[in-house]
């Protein structure tokens, strides 16, 4: 099947009418839907297919005259990327990785090619964190990178726990946790990305190959202060959390830019949410990123500064959680030079380029050889639904990626 024909059969689902975004929430029936694509597509290719304990997908190509997937010393190797998206993402972010695993596996296919080692396509599960919180969650756990009781228990905005929501889904949050077989018999994983920055189109090459990626974190903030009548309560006598919050975002900004980092808050909930009231509290969300551990910290702990003092000035209890930190992640050389050299010889100029944005990759790359690919992004923008590539890009994208998988499992 051709790129364009796979990439619109997925087009449609948990697409949002209004906003022309995306809403593939994990264990949502959108979900459902994305997971039905994938084992159909499975299916199409005669591809083995497996639900793993942690809700990640895997379509495996054996090599002739096996039924292996991965096992200790397979060195199996793994593509593909996510289909759960941020609210009103766009439609490039972790699709187009899934997408282009299966049309390079058609292309490979075409070229009369044999896998010489197991070769799967996955999808992860909550990549986004966007429904309980923790980015890269599926792949976190099969990795051992979170403790499965922790998992269980992270709950989305109305209450529902991720073990909840699996079992309502039909699968069993008990079985939860690392898959140590299977994450030994990955010899390398590559995961082809939408680049979510501008590097790609400002050096005129369609593809590139990732170097590393930047530390980057989440803190949940809680200001308490006292709900109270908009209309009577007088201005020295409040206790408006809303107040330490505005500070706070503002401080974000001011401390990114001190820092030469990244801090956002792009999340934040008003409690009890009346026009009319003064808040009784506000939950804020911090998102940093930055080239080193060492301004990570920095600029998180500036932000965490000034919200404490904001919080004092205005009378408001102040918290912070932190919901996940991921260290910096250089990939491996050996694999990056590796793919370099496939891609020059296919006649695809790759520059090496870091990025802020997180990836499965990048949980991944801690237990086994990883690597990335990047599509070129015109724009740069990405988590909005103007997020695009142009088909062209696209195509030399699958191009790319059989050439890698080729060279890596393939006779
Ligand atoms: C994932 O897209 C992230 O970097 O937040
Ligand atoms: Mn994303
Ligand atoms: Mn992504």
């Amino acid at each position: 099947m051709s790129f364009a024909a796979l990439w619109e059969s997925l087009l449609p689902l948990g697409r949002d009418a209004g906003t022309g975004g995306y809403r593939r929430f994990s264990w949502t029936a959108a979900d459902a839907e994305c997971r039905r694509w994938f084992l159909h597509e499975a299916a199409e290719r005669n591809l083995r297919a497996i639900t793993d304990r942690n809700g990640n997908l895997w379509a495996w190509w054996d090599p002739p005259g096996t039924a292996v997937s991965a096992a200790a010393g397979t060195g199996a190797v793994v593509t593909g990327s996510h289909l759960d998206s941020v609210p009103d993402g766009g439609a490039y972010d972790g699709p187009l990785g899934v997408v282009t695993a299966f049309a390079a596996i058609d292309v490979l296919r075409g070229q009369g090619k044999v896998p010489v080692r197991p070769l799967a396509v996955a999808a992860f599960c909550e990549e986004e964190g966007a429904r309980f919180g923790v980015a890269c969650l599926g792949s976190r756990l099969l990795a051992g990178a979170i403790e499965p009781a922790r998992a269980r228990a992270l709950a989305d905005s109305g209450g529902t726990t991720f073990a909840g929501a699996m079992t309502a889904a039909g699968q069993d949050p008990a079985a939860l946790g690392p898959d140590q077989a299977l994450v030994a018999g990955i010899g390398a994983y590559v995961e082809l990305h939408i680049e979510q920055g501008r590097a790609l189109a400002d050096l005129g090459a369609a593809i590139g190959v990732a170097e590393r990626i930047w530390p980057h974190g989440r803190w949940r903030l809680t200001f308490t202060g006292r709900a109270d009548h908009a209309g009577t309560t007088r201005l020295g006598d409040r206790r408006d959390p809303m107040l330490a919050a505005a500070t706070t975002i503002l401080a974000a900004r001011g401390a990114a830019a001190r820092h030469g980092s990244l801090a956002t808050i792009g999340k934040l909930i008003a409690e009890p949410g009346a026009v009319n009231a003064i808040s009784s509290s506000v939950t804020a969300w911090l998102d940093a990123r930055a080239p080193d551990e060492a301004r990570l910290h920095a600029v998180v702990d500036d932000v965490l500064t000034q919200a404490r003092t904001a919080a004092v000035a205005h009378g408001v209890d102040a918290g912070c959680a932190q919901e996940s930190v991921t260290p910096a992640v250089d990939f491996d050389a050996a694999l990056r030079d590796r793919m370099v050299a496939t891609l020059a010889a296919a006649g695809i100029r790759a520059p090496v380029l870091p990025t802020g944005a997180g990836h499965d990759a990048g949980v991944l790359a801690a237990r086994v050889p990883a690597g990335m690919l990047f599509v070129r992004n015109p724009t740069g923008v990405s988590h909005s639904p103007a997020e695009h590539a142009e088909p062209g890009d696209c195509a030399t994208g699958v191009t790319a990626l059989a050439a890698v998988l080729g060279d890596l499992a393939c006779r």
